[in-house]
C-alpha cells in the first residue's frame, strides 16, 4: 500500500470555531489521513463530527486553525505558489448534499455548469462553451433542452446531476462530495451513486465520500475513516472495518445497518458507543495507533490490547 500515489494528504488538521465570547467548537481537532490517487475515501461519522468542516477546509473554504493539507505533493494551505493555487482550483472540486442550496436559483444550467469553464478559461468562444456544455449535460444523463431552464424546474435527482456535471466541466482529479445522496429520495440515491462510480472509471477520480452512515458507504469505497466529535477513531480498508471493526464507537455504528427511519436513527444515537463515557482519558491520554498496517485507531494502548482480544 505504501507505495501507492498519495493524490491529498491531510496532517493534524484542526478547524476550531469562535462561538460568542470564549467558547470555542473543536469542528475538527487534529486528523490526518492520506486519500491515494484513484480511491474512494469514505468519511462517515454522526451528524455534527465535522465531516463537512474537513471537506470545506480542505477545499479552501476555510483557513485551518491548524495542520497541513497537501496535494499532489504540494502544501496548499497558508501562503501559496500561484501555481498551486491554480492547481488546487481547477483539480479539487466538491459537490453538495443540497445541490438547490449551491446553484444560484437566478443562474440558467448552461451557465452554471460553464461557470469553471470560464473562470480557468477553458473553451475559446460561445459555440465552444455550449457544446462542452452540452457534452456535460449528456455524461450525467440529462441533455441539451435542460441548458436553458433554471435549477426549480429540475427534480432533486436532476439537479444532483447538474451539480455533478457542474464539478465535472473543469476535469478534476478529485471530487469531495459532501452527501451527495442524504436528501435524495431512496429510489433515486443509487442512480446517482452508479453515475458517481461510471464517471470515476472513465475519468481517472479520487473521491472523498462523505456520508452519516455507512450503508451505501461500505459498497463504494476503499477505505473509510469513521469520524466522532472532531476526531477519526477508526481508519482502514472497507474490508476491514466490517471484518474486523475494532474501536466500540465503530461497531456500534455497524450494528445499526441498515437505517429505514429517522426514529430508529435518533434511538441508535442515543445507544451509540461515547468513549468518554465509558474510558477516565484524564491519566491515559487516547493517541492515533497504527494496530495492523493501515489500520488506525484513535486510542490507549490498553484500549486496543482489550478489544483486539474480542477476535482471538
Ligand atoms: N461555520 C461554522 N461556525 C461555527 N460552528 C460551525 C461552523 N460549521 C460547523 N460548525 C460546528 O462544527 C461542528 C461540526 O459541524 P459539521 O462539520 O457541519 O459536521 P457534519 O458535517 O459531520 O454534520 C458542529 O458542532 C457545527 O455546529
Ligand atoms: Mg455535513
Amino acid at each position: 500500500m505504501s507505495e501507492r500515489e498519495v493524490l491529498v494528504e491531510v496532517k493534524n488538521l484542526k478547524q476550531y470555531f469562535k462561538l460568542g465570547r470564549n467558547g470555542v467548537v473543536k469542528a475538527v481537532d487534529d486528523i490526518s489521513f492520506k486519500i491515494y490517487k484513484g480511491e474512494t475515501f469514505g468519511l462517515v461519522g454522526e451528524s455534527g463530527s465535522g465531516k463537512s468542516t474537513t471537506g470545506r477546509t480542505m477545499i479552501k473554504l476555510y483557513n485551518p486553525t491548524g495542520g497541513e493539507i497537501f496535494m499532489e505533493g504540494d502544501k496548499i494551505n497558508g501562503r501559496v505558489p500561484r501555481k498551486v493555487v491554480q492547481n488546487v482550483n481547477r483539480n479539487m472540486q466538491m459537490i453538495f448534499q443540497d445541490p438547490m442550496a449551491c446553484l444560484n436559483p437566478r443562474m440558467k444550467i448552461e451557465d452554471i455548469i460553464a461557470e469553471g469553464l470560464d473562470i480557468h478559461k477553458l473553451v475559446k468562444n460561445k459555440a465552444e462553451r455550449r457544446e462542452k456544455v452540452v457534452q456535460m449535460l449528456e455524461t450525467v444523463g440529462l441533455n441539451e433542452q435542460h441548458a436553458d431552464r433554471y435549477p426549480h424546474e429540475f427534480s432533486g435527482g436532476q439537479r444532483q446531476r447538474v451539480g455533478i456535471a457542474r464539478a465535472m466541466a473543469v476535469q478534476p482529479k478529485f471530487i469531495i462530495a459532501d452527501e451527495p445522496i442524504s436528501a435524495l429520495d431512496v429510489s433515486i440515491q443509487a442512480q446517482v451513486v452508479n453515475l458517481m462510480n461510471d464517471l470515476k472509471k472513465k475519468n481517472d477520480l479520487t473521491y472523498l465520500f462523505i456520508a452519516h452512515d455507512l450503508s451505501m458507504v461500505k459498497y463504494i469505497s476503499d477505505r473509510i475513516a469513521v469520524m466522532y466529535k472532531g476526531k477519526i477513531m477508526e481508519l482502514t480498508t472497507s474490508k476491514q472495518l466490517f471484518d474486523k471493526p475494532l474501536h466500540p464507537y465503530t461497531r456500534s455504528l455497524l450494528s445499526a445497518i441498515p437505517l429505514p427511519d429517522p426514529i430508529n436513527e435518533r434511538t441508535r444515537r442515543r445507544h451509540a458507543y461515547r468513549p468518554e463515557k465509558e474510558h477516565n482519558y484524564s491519566n491515559d491520554k487516547p493517541q492515533w495507533l497504527e494496530v495492523d498496517p493501515g489500520h488506525f485507531i484513535y486510542a490507549t494502548e490498553n484500549e486496543v490490547e482489550k478489544w483486539e482480544a474480542l477476535y482471538r
